[in-house]
């Protein structure tokens, strides 16, 4: 059987992990497409000699060709500049937006049929951005952050309570940005909630809840931390890692409940714009946007996040 083309469009930090990722998986034919030349012929012939060692056999190509990536069932789009110290990821907004304009051109050409994963930040904005471009359905173009931003906040939990990371649930909704809401009430270990473990951890639920704030806190600034730590670029490892468990959904049809960024047209409220929420992905992209009541605390934190990605969204160049 063939197996699927996918296509990452950026041979960085990211699209590199990805390949890498995607390889010891053996998802599928992987096409590693930058702009810089050699890179991603170097990255994907090096990745390639892996394979006798680790057992992987898959077809991987670099290019500086976009039409390269034609009859891919998948593109991930990674393409931009990464955050430095001191930089927001609304500071991206102008050089990332012109280099979607042309990468969105090229998946419109080359890869008309394929689900795109954005993750170029800011997120909110470069996914609106390539949706428009491209104008493929929306349930075709979604954006990478929920899952990353909940395994960050997942992280936390399990530090925190002494257990395994496979045993937390937890689920981060909203824009890419530091007004990312946490759903705390959802977050548990294995059915348990985490704010009663916290409880009995301290004694005293007030405790409880100043730990959860603080560990909230964290999640939201999560990105920005390893960006302090690395100095010369972003996180690569986590999104790689969670941008291709959405590919896995896709390419095999798991209809997987995840938080994903995608085009809202009145659910919670919103109409018109991309905001992270929970979504049923399989093969179709987007198959279903499920909704739940959120609190009257959850929904104005959520309300506010969507704020900040409006202001972002109007924000984009005109191009
Ligand atoms: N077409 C294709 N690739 C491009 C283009 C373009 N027009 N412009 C830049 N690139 C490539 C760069 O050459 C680089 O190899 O995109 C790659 C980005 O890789 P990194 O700089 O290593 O950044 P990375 O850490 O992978 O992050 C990529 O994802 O999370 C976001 O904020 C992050 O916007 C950034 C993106």
């Amino acid at each position: 059987m063939a197996k699927p083309k996918i296509a990452l469009i950026g041979g960085g930090q990211i699209g590199s992990t990805m390949a890498t990722l995607a390889a010891l998986r053996e998802l599928g034919d992987v096409v590693l497409y930058d702009i810089v030349p050699d890179l991603p012929q170097g990255k994907t012939l090096d990745l390639a000699q892996a394979g006798p060692v680790e057992n992987f056999d898959i077809r991987l190509t670099g290019s500086n060709r976009l039409e390269d990536i034609a009859g891919a069932a998948i593109v991930v789009v990674t393409a931009g500049v990464p955050r430095r110290p001191g930089m927001s990821r609304e500071d991206l907004v102008e050089t990332n937006a012109r280099i979607m304009a042309a990468v969105a051109a090229g998946i419109r050409q080359h890869a008309p049929e394929a689900v795109v994963i954005v993750l170029s930040n800011p997120l909110d904005a470069m996914v609106t951005l390539c949706q428009r471009l491209t104008g493929f359905p929306a349930h075709r173009v979604m954006g990478m952050a929920g899952v990353l931003d909940s395994a960050r906040f997942a992280t936390f939990i399990a530090w925190e309570l002494g257990v395994s990371v496979r045993d937390v649930k937890a689920m981060v909704l909203g824009g890419h940005g530091d007004t990312m809401v946490p759903i705390v009430r959802f977050a548990n270990v294995n059915g348990i909630p985490v704010l009663d473990l916290l409880t009995r951890k301290y004694g005293d639920e007030g405790r409880a809840r100043e730990v959860m704030t603080q560990l909230v806190a964290r999640t939201q600034n999560a990105g920005g931390e390893v960006v302090d730590l690395l100095r010369t670029g972003s996180a690569f490892v986590s999104p790689a890692a969670s941008a291709l468990a959405m590919v896995e959904a896709v390419l095999h049809d798991q209809k997987r409940l995840l938080p994903v960024c995608c085009l809202l047209e009145g659910q919670f409220g919103v109409q018109g714009y991309y905001v992270g929420v929970p979504c049923v992905l399989g093969a179709g992209g987007v198959e279903q946007i499920v909704e739940f009541d959120l609190t009257d605390e959850e929904r104005q934190l959520f309300h506010h996040s969507v704020a900040e990605v409006k202001k972002l969204v109007d924000s984009l160049p005109r191009l």
